[in-house]
C-alpha cells in the first residue's frame, strides 16, 4: 500500500522528520518556487511551511488530497486558513515553539540599536576607530512601548524589565489585570506613540495591522524613538519609516522582517541608524526542534485520524 505523502515545502529539522518515522514518504520541495510546487502538491496528503511557502488558494486547488497544512511556526499570515477550511483542509501550527527566541532576537535588536552595536562593528572592521560617532543611549529609564502584548510581547516584558524601564502597551483584545501582573500599564496606540522612546512590534500581519505604524503615526513619535520589528513586515510601514529616518523624526530602527521576503535591497540599507537582520526571529536551533517536532506530530495525529490538540 502507498504510504501518505508529507511534502516538506522549507527546512524542517532532522529531529522532525524523525518524529515522521517510517510510516510516511517524505518528499521534499521548494516552497517558494511556484514552479516547483504547485505539481509537488498533486500527491501531498501533508505539507509543511515556514514562511516562505504561499499556501493560497491557487495551491490548494492544486493539491487534492491535502487533509493538513503544517506551519512550523507562530504566524499563518501566509496561509489562506479561510481557503483552507472550504477545502476540507486542516490548518495547524507550532505557536509556542520559537516565542522565547523571537522575545531574545527583540532584545538583541533594542540594545543594538540603542548601542550601534553592528555599525560599531562594521566601521572598526573597515579600519576605523569611531567612539564618539557611535555614542548610543541608555536604556534605564526609558519607556518602551509593546504593540501587541501577546505570548512574544509578554516575554519580551519579561526580559526588559531588569534593565530597569517603563513598559507600556498598546493591546485592545488583552485583559488589562494580566498586564499589571506583570507590571505592563496598557494605553491607547495614541500614547503609546508619543510616550515612547523605545516601540516594539508583536502584532500579527492582518488587514487591521498593515501599515497600522505609518506616515501619521511616524509624525505622533518622540524624535528620539528607536523602533524594532520582529512580528512582521508591512506592519511598519517601510516608506515611511524611511522617510522618518531620513528626516530626523525617528533615530533608529532595528527590523527583522520585510513586507517582502527575501529582501536583500532596501532603501533602509543605506541608512547607518538602522540594524537589519534576515529573519532571523526563530532561527535558532531550539526553536526549530520544538517547531519541527511539534508541527511533525500534528501531522501524523492527523494523518491517522485523530485529534490534533493544541500544540
Ligand atoms: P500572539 O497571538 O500571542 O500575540 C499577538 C497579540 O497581538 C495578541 O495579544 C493580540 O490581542 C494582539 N493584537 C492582535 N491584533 C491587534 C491589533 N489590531 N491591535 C493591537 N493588538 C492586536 O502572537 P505572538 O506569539 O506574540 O506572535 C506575534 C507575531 O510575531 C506572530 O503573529 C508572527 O507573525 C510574529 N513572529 C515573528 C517571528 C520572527 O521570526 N521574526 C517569530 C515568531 C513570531
Ligand atoms: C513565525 O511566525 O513563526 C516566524 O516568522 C518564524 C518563521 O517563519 O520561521
Amino acid at each position: 500500500m502507498n504510504k501518505p505523502v508529507v511534502l516538506v515545502a522549507e527546512e524542517l529539522s532532522p529531529a522532525g522528520i524523525a518524529v515522521l518515522g517510517a510510516d510516511f514518504e517524505v518528499r521534499q520541495t521548494d516552497g517558494a518556487d511556484r514552479s516547483q510546487l504547485l505539481p509537488a502538491l498533486a500527491e501531498a496528503d501533508a505539507l509543511i511551511v515556514r514562511s516562505a511557502t504561499q499556501v493560497d488558494a491557487e495551491a490548494l486547488s492544486h493539491a487534492p488530497r491535502l487533509r493538513v497544512v503544517a506551519r512550523a511556526g507562530v504566524g499563518l499570515d501566509n496561509v489562506d486558513v479561510e481557503a483552507a477550511t472550504k477545502a476540507g483542509v486542516m490548518v495547524v501550527n507550532a505557536p509556542t515553539s520559537n516565542i522565547t527566541s523571537a522575545a531574545e532576537h527583540t532584545v538583541a535588536l533594542i540594545l543594538a540599536s540603542a548601542r550601534n552595536v553592528a555599525q560599531g562593528h562594521s566601521a572598526l572592521k573597515g579600519g576605523e576607530w569611531k567612539r564618539s560617532k557611535y555614542t548610543g543611549v541608555e536604556l534605564d529609564e526609558k519607556v518602551v512601548g509593546i504593540l501587541g502584548l501577546g505570548r512574544i510581547g509578554q516575554l519580551v516584558a519579561q526580559r526588559l524589565q531588569p534593565f530597569g524601564v517603563e513598559l507600556i502597551a498598546y493591546d485592545p483584545f488583552l485583559q488589562p489585570a494580566r498586564a499589571a501582573q506583570i507590571g505592563v500599564r496598557m494605553v491607547s496606540l495614541e500614547e503609546l506613540l508619543a510616550e515612547s522612546d523605545f516601540i516594539t512590534v508583536h502584532l500579527p500581519k492582518s488587514k487591521e495591522t498593515v501599515g497600522l505604524i505609518g506616515d501619521r503615526e511616524l509624525h505622533a513619535v518622540k524624535p528620539s524613538v528607536r523602533i524594532v520589528n520582529v512580528a512582521r513586515g508591512g506592519i511598519v510601514d517601510e516608506a515611511a519609516l524611511y522617510a522618518a529616518l531620513k528626516e530626523g523624526r525617528v533615530a533608529g530602527a532595528g527590523i527583522d522582517v520585510f513586507a517582502k521576503e527575501p529582501c536583500t535591497d532596501s532603501p533602509l540599507f543605506e541608512l547607518d541608524n538602522v540594524v537589519v537582520t534576515p529573519h532571523l526571529g526563530a532561527s535558532t536551533h531550539e526553536a526549530q526542534e520544538k517547531a519541527g517536532t511539534q508541527v511533525a506530530r500534528s501531522v501524523k495525529l492527523a494523518l491517522s485520524g485523530e485529534f490534533v490538540p493544541d500544540a
